[in-house]
C-alpha cells in the first residue's frame, strides 16, 4: 500500500517549496496538482479563451491531454505530448487556473490522473482539496497556511529575485482575490478537511514547518 500525504493550503503559503522538501527527505513524489491546472489554463489561453464561458472551457477541454512525469527527482507536465513547464507559473496563468480550476468538467478532467498517482507510489500531493476530495483517506493530512501579508511579501521576494519591478498591494489583492474564488466555488472549495493538522507558516522556517509535517507523520 502506497503512503499518501495531502497538503492543501491558499496560494503562497509555502506547500510547494515544503511538499518537494518533504518528498525528497521522504524518497516520495511530489505531485503539483496546481501545475496540472495550470496547464490546462494554459491550454486555454492559447486557445484565446481567457473570456470564454463555463460552457465553452467545458466542451474545448477533453482536447487537453495533461500526463507527468518525473525528470531528475522534477514534475514535468506535458500538454498534449508538449513539456509546458516552463511556462505555468506566470500570475496570468495563475489566474486563469483559479478561475478556471471553478469548473466541474476542468476538475474532472484532473481527478483520475491525481488518484492514480497516489494509488500507485506514495506521494506528497498539493493542492486545495486533496485532503477534501481526492484522496480522502490520505493518511496524513495537513493544511498549510499563512497570513495574506505573508504570502504577499514571499511573491514579491522572489519576483524581485527574478529580476522583475513587482507591486505589493497588486500582489496582495491577487491573493486575496485568489483566496476569495478558491473559498468560495461550488465544487472542491478550498477548506480544511475535518482531519487535517493545521499548520499556520507565517513565522516558521522552511525547515520549520518541514520539521512540524515530520513531527505529525511520526
Ligand atoms: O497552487 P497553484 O497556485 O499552482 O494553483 C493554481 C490554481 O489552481 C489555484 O488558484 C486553484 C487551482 N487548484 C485547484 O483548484 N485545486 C488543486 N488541487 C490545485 C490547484
Amino acid at each position: 500500500m502506497s503512503i499518501n500525504v495531502a497538503i492543501d493550503g491558499p496560494a503562497g503559503a509555502g506547500k510547494s517549496t515544503i511538499a518537494k522538501k518533504l518528498a525528497k527527505d521522504l524518497d516520495y513524489i511530489y505531485v503539483d496538482t496546481g501545475a496540472m491546472y495550470r496547464a490546462l489554463a494554459y491550454f486555454l489561453i492559447k486557445k484565446g479563451m481567457e473570456n470564454s464561458s463555463e460552457e465553452q472551457v467545458s466542451e474545448i477541454i477533453s482536447q487537453a491531454q495533461v500526463s507527468i512525469q518525473y525528470e531528475n527527482n522534477q514534475q514535468q507536465v506535458y500538454l498534449n505530448g508538449e513539456n509546458v513547464t516552463a511556462y505555468l507559473r506566470t500570475e496570468e496563468v495563475g489566474n486563469m487556473a483559479s478561475k478556471t480550476s471553478a469548473y466541474k468538467a476542468v476538475r474532472a478532467h484532473l481527478l483520475a490522473l491525481q488518484q492514480e498517482l497516489a494509488q500507485s507510489n506514495n506521494v506528497i500531493m498539493d493542492g486545495r482539496d486533496i485532503g477534501t476530495c481526492v484522496l480522502p483517506h490520505a493518511d496524513y493530512k495537513i493544511y498549510l497556511t499563512a497570513s495574506v501579508e505573508t504570502r504577499a511579501k514571499r511573491r514579491f521576494d522572489e519576483l524581485v529575485e527574478k529580476g522583475e519591478t513587482p507591486d505589493y498591494d497588486k500582489i496582495a489583492k491577487d491573493i486575496e482575490e485568489r483566496d476569495y474564488r478558491d473559498m468560495h466555488r461550488e465544487i472542491a472549495p478550498l477548506k480544511k478537511a475535518e482531519d487535517a493538522h493545521l499548520v499556520d507558516s507565517s513565522n516558521l522556517s522552511i525547515e520549520e514547518v518541514v520539521q512540524a509535517i515530520k513531527d505529525i507523520m511520526k
